[in-house]
């Protein structure tokens, strides 16, 4: 029987794309920018799988460029880039990369807390200038961090995960729930309250995002939630740039309404919102969320795993359809 054919729309760790080639014909798109929409559509005509990242839109149209798909499978954890019901309409399974990058995004989040409120990268840039006087008591005084309110929008794996490291901090720990379900493992472990919007808004010190982009939390932090948080309180984005709109971000960091914020994903990336990085009150990050050697490695992993099922026919490990197997 003929190896399927299998396209990789950019270079993944070793690891997942040798798995696959144990199975599969694969090729890989070595140049390091993402797949333009007619390159992809002429490499993909003929495949039976794919395996694609947050920059590929996975809709109708990508479908039609390869009737003899079998499966798609996101490297990542987030799938806003993909028309989950289309896929399903056609019977076609679909995965993601959850758990595996859950510490390490988690990790990145708190990076880019400490290093808002402490002030990191502006007093970086100042030993760097050669420009430091020696040390001076009014010198980049930043926030406190332990003891803090820490507010978690999206208590999911890595909103969980996020809120356990607050350990340390003795922080105390609120979230909000879309599902408003109660979080069994932070009510148990940090005696965390599920709280209204609103009330986190306002009584969180530090805010981190961790709720999937759905199109009930884009522009979720708009110019009312900015205004609602205290004015010494810190916003982490590790989630998707959408849920902030930024302009209006822009214009809460410029008039104090907020301290300060860390991110790491961008509304309209790779493109930033002009004004921002003008700011010393923001810490900006390439989206480097899930970038840690085995985060990545372990990624390539299931995500090959998930596609080598989805070639044979089977229900891929973390499909985000299942029902299509009932
Ligand atoms: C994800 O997995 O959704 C990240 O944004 C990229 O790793």
């Amino acid at each position: 029987m003929a190896r399927p054919k299998v396209y990789i729309t950019r270079e993944i760790p070793r690891a997942g794309i040798d798995l696959l080639r144990q199975a599969a014909d694969v090729e890989v798109n070595t140049e390091d920018r993402p797949v333009t929409r007619e390159e992809l559509f002429e490499r993909i005509a003929d495949c039976q799988g794919v395996i694609g990242l947050l920059t590929e839109r996975i809709d109708a149209a990508f479908f039609d460029a390869a009737p003899g798909l079998k499966g798609y499978a996101n490297y990542a954890v987030g799938f806003d880039n993909i028309d989950v019901p289309e896929a399903t309409r056609r019977k076609l399974p679909v995965s993601n990369t959850p758990d595996v990058l859950t510490n390490a995004t988690a990790e990145c989040a708190w990076a880019l807390l400490l290093a808002v409120a402490r002030r990191v990268v502006e007093s970086d840039a100042v030993m760097r200038s050669g420009d430091w006087p020696g040390w001076g008591p009014m010198q980049f005084i930043g926030g406190d961090v332990s003891g803090k309110t820490l507010g978690i929008v999206g208590a999911g794996r890595i909103g969980t995960a996020m809120a356990r490291m607050s350990r340390g901090f003795d922080m105390p720990v609120l979230y909000t729930s879309s599902s408003g379900r109660r979080n069994a493992v932070l009510d148990a472990e940090l005696n965390a309250r599920l709280v209204p919007f609103e009330e986190l808004l306002e009584q969180s010190d530090f805010i981190s995002l961790h709720t999937p982009l759905t199109p009930s939390t884009r522009h979720l932090f708009g110019a009312e939630a900015f205004r609602r948080m205290k004015r010494t309180a810190y916003l982490v984005n590790t989630a998707r740039g959408p849920v902030i709109d930024e302009q209006a971000l822009l214009a809460a960091l410029r008039a104090g309404e907020i301290a300060g914020a860390g991110l790491d994903v961008y509304e309209h990336e790779p493109a930033l919102t002009p004004g921002l990085a003008e700011l010393t009150n923001v810490v900006l990050l390439p989206h480097i969320g899930s970038g840690t050697a085995s985060a990545r490695t372990d990624m390539s992993v299931l995500a090959a795993r998930n596609l080598l099922a989805m070639l044979e026919g089977k229900k891929p490990e973390t499909c985000l359809n299942p029902e299509i197997y009932d």
